[in-house]
């Protein structure tokens, strides 16, 4: 069985590679390398190529004939989106629709799709189930909800079957340390709670501490990243036996506030490292916590590794260890 992944050299990707390799599919790689590291690809090629780059897009789903695509490749940094919209736009909409058009003239009929909760905005109710209306209040959301609008259409018109997934906080590391997160820049608070553990950052800042949750700080859900994994792997079977397009919440239905990270990552790390309060980051919702009942009733999801110690000690040992 041969799935193609993009964004197979990414934090998130890169994972799932491993998971698909270690239970005997046939894996290969596109990645621009842009973001993403050869290194991470732990099973199957790597080839070199942009998603703009149509003419190479054709020539690997016709030479590869994968029986389903995994697309991962995209700008993540909410941030980013807003000074520069046209930049996720292109990428991460646009470069989607030429795969889904590619796909379609290649009669490659199955997709799994990377979404993000932040198709949610500020959601209405906590925990956000599936249903809750798509509302993105910044351009990464919105070039993630046009894609997901896209495979609405295309589902109904070209026979295209689809899972979508929206992630909410991938965290952790594969347990051997061989492939973890590695950003550049790093904006997401794990890894850079463990950089200033490391004593790589002088400190971590609290973005807002007058938020309306229990201490003050933003309440996010963090799934671990092999759990995350399990959810592309069982969403392939499940489009692989014939189940209809799907939409599907990732996380583990609790979450944990940000001073709760940065205690539990002094617990296991063993270091006491500075740490100052400051302003409210832009574009920040209070609480995101999955409702992920419909992924575990559909696809059979047992998580395993629901443990925010668990998931901070594999992010340390990634980040003590890292190869890049
Ligand atoms: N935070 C800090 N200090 C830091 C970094 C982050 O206090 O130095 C806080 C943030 O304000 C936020 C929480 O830690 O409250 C988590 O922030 P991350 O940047 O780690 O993650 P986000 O929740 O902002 O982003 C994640 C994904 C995005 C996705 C988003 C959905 O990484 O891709 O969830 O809202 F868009």
């Amino acid at each position: 069985m041969r799935v193609l992944i993009t964004g197979g050299a990414g934090y998130i990707g890169s994972h799932v590679v491993k998971a698909l390799g270690e239970k005997g599919y046939e894996v290969l790689t596109i990645d621009n390398l842009s973001k993403g590291h050869e290194e991470a690809v732990l099973y199957g090629e790597v080839k070199r190529i942009d998603l703009s780059d149509r003419e190479s897009i054709r020539d690997v789903l016709r030479a590869f004939k994968p029986e389903a695509v995994m697309h991962f490749a995209a700008f993540i940094e909410v941030r980013e989106s807003v000074l520069y919209p046209l930049k996720y736009y292109k990428n991460n909409t646009v470069n989607s629709l030429i795969l889904l058009e590619e796909m379609i003239y290649a009669g490659i009929n199955r997709f799994i799709f990377s979404s993000t909760a932040a198709v949610y905005g500020n959601p209405v109710s906590v925990p956000i189930s599936e249903s809750e209306s798509i509302k993105p209040i910044n351009p990464y959301g919105q070039s993630k909800a046009f894609v997901e609008r896209i495979l609405e259409d295309f589902s109904k018109s070209y026979g295209l079957r689809y899972v979508s997934l929206r992630y909410f906080n991938a965290a952790g590391a594969e347990p051997e340390g061989k492939i973890g997160e590695s950003h550049n820049p790093e904006t997401h608070l794990i890894p850079l709670v463990l950089k200033t553990a490391k004593g790589e950052i002088e400190h971590i800042k609290i973005f807002g501490t007058d938020y309306e949750t229990p201490d003050g700080t933003c309440i996010r859900d963090y799934i671990h990243v092999d759990d995350l994994s399990k959810a592309h792997i069982l969403a392939l079977e499940y489009l692989l036996s014939g189940g209809k397009s799907n939409v599907f919440n990732c996380g583990y239905g609790h979450g944990y506030s940000v001073r709760e990270i940065i205690d539990t990552a002094k617990k296991v790390t063993g270091v006491d490292f500075p740490v100052v309060e400051s302003e409210r980051r832009p574009g920040d919702p209070a609480i995101l916590v999955a409702d992920s009942s419909k992924l575990k009733k559909t696809l059979g999801w047992i998580p395993e590794f629901d443990d925010i110690e668990y998931i901070i000690r594999t992010a340390w040992n990634w980040e003590l260890n890292k190869r890049f």
